[in-house]
């Protein structure tokens, strides 16, 4: 019934083998080639004589996410051959987005069985990093949105691969590889999924049981304030910007703790807008319905959590999703209102559609008082960021360059694209209120990411931090890559790359 409890995203079962099998039924043999090189060798004499000939007319480029499926007509123990694309170098990530555009097609074809080929050149670790990237791409690959159509068919998802490899390969080492691979997708696939809920499925509430769920299968621990709590603990912030919903804020935390002492914990906190109209200074009608994914960072958090539960890690770790409804009504916040944090720090409340930032002043704080030494904050927090790296890469802002040099190492490995922010003094200064702490926008919107991530850092104080702007890349108006339309769950494969190494 709920979209995000829905399997259909579970995973597939594997297996490996050192020679090509006759499988029987529909299955496909994906193998790779790399730009201006022949066929792949694997495949027999009349398939690779069609490839050649697409090649020559320039069809088939075996470019990055290029892909050619072929019914074999019995000439492979295969029913059907997909040749992915690799481009000119045959990156990791041109293996991962090669992976994932051959499960689209075998899917978009009703095929859900792949023999994957990795015939490569590449020996022991180097092997199992391809093995990683493709098993990702598979997962991430075959996403697909859950649909509402009253004659909506089952979400399709693959339900065996098998890897082809003959070799030095130890199946330990593979299963192990395998499985990572496939936790880091499918935590990414669980964001999309709770991402693209509608506004009326997913309310602050519904995130807090979601929450209470992932913490009862993983054996996590699970805090939930609801709005009485938040003022009885000095929350305002957050009970501010919720209060003007019929659905209450709700502050959440998800723990888990992996060492013998609860010290050098890491915590993430998430923005949970449900959906943000932008409240009295309410945003225009084009596009709102893409607000929606306003609780993007939070679904990021919920994805590394559930990645964390898989695979039990010895770390502490911390999530904090401070989630509220941004709505005008009658008993709203307004601009012009002050409004005092769990800090003791004020807010001057210039704009109500800069929520975000507010959630995150008492989210940050309360990170710090739940004891993370060092603060990651995943937020759509602004539009600004989408004028400065468009929806192609996060912005990063910290307090901490040392820190953020280890996050890129990790966005790096991942090939999610994060890329640094300036936090200039200068910046910090536009947010300077003549009667409170700060206040939460500046009188223009110059450098408006690298102040909204400033008004973070403010509540961050000396504890190392640093903040993610998925404004532009938490959604995506059209499919890219191995990226889907709609929610795409990005920093969440970041995230597990840094906390997992
Ligand atoms: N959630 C929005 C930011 C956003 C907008 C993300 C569009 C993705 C796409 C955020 O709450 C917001 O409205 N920010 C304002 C801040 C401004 C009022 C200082 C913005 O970016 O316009
Ligand atoms: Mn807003
Ligand atoms: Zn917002």
């Amino acid at each position: 019934m709920n979209g995000w409890n829905d399997d259909s995203n579970s995973l597939f079962s594997w297996s490996l083998s050192s020679e090509a099998v006759s499988v029987g039924g529909d299955e496909a043999l994906v193998c790779f080639m790399r730009q201006k090189e022949g066929p792949p060798s694997q495949l027999p004499q009349e398939l690779a004589d069609i490839i050649r000939s697409l090649q020559d007319n320039q069809v088939f480029t075996a470019g990055v996410g290029e892909v050619e499926l072929l019914p074999s007509l019995g000439r492979s123990p295969y029913s059907y051959i997909i040749v992915a694309g690799l481009g000119p170098d045959g990156s990791i990530q041109d293996w991962r987005e090669a992976a994932g555009a051959a499960a689209e097609k075998a899917l978009g074809r009703g095929i859900s069985r792949l023999t994957a080929s990795v015939d490569s050149d590449k020996a022991g670790d180097e092997r199992l990093a391809l093995i990683r990237a493709l098993t990702e791409g598979f997962v991430l690959g075959s996403y697909t949105r859950k649909s509402y159509k009253k004659q909506a068919s089952a979400r399709t998802r693959l339900e065996h691969v098998r890897y082809l490899l003959a070799g030095d390969l130890s199946e330990e080492s593979l299963r192990e590889v395998v499985r990572t691979a496939y936790v880091y997708a499918a935590a990414t696939n669980y964001a999309r999924d709770l991402t693209n809920l509608p506004g009326n499925e997913l309310v602050p509430e519904t995130m807090a049981s979601e929450a209470m769920r992932l913490a009862a299968e993983y054996g996590l621990e699970c805090i939930v304030h609801d709005e009485r709590e938040l003022l009885e603990l000095g929350m305002h912030a957050l009970y501010n910007v919720g209060k003007g919903s019929l659905y209450p804020p709700r502050m959440i935390v998800l723990k888990y703790q992996g060492l013998p002492e609860w010290n050098n914990s890491l915590g993430l906190v998430g923005k949970g807008i449900t959906f943000d109209t932008g409240g009295i200074s309410l945003k225009k009608a084009e596009g709102m319905e893409e607000m929606i994914s306003d609780m993007g960072g939070a679904a990021v958090l919920l994805g590394v959590m559930k990645a964390i539960g898989e695979l039990k890690p010895q770390v502490n770790l911390l999530a904090v999703i401070p989630s509220a409804e941004n709505m005008p009504s009658g008993g709203a916040l307004k601009p012009g209102d002050i409004i005092p944090t769990l800090s003791g720090k004020t807010i001057e409340v210039i704009n109500t559609d800069a929520e975000g930032r507010i959630v995150l002043a008492d989210g940050v704080t309360y990170a710090k008082q739940l004891g993370a030494e060092r603060i990651i904050d995943v937020a759509t927090l602004t539009g600004a960021v989408l004028v400065s790296l468009g929806d192609v890469a996060t912005g990063a802002v910290t307090n901490d360059d040392a820190f953020l040099k280890e996050l890129l190492q990790a966005a790096e490995r991942s090939g999610e694209k994060l890329w640094p922010l300036p936090a200039y003094p200068e910046f910090r200064e536009m947010l300077e209120s003549t009667v409170a702490d700060i206040k939460n926008a500046a009188s223009n919107r110059w450098a408006g990411a690298s102040t909204g991530g400033l008004f973070i850092g403010e509540f961050a104080e000396k504890t190392p931090w640093i903040h993610l702007d998925t404004g532009g890349t938490a959604w995506l108006e059209k499919k890219r890559g191995l990226d889907p339309q709609g929610g795409t769950g990005a920093m969440v494969r970041t995230l597990l790359h840094y906390i997992l190494h």
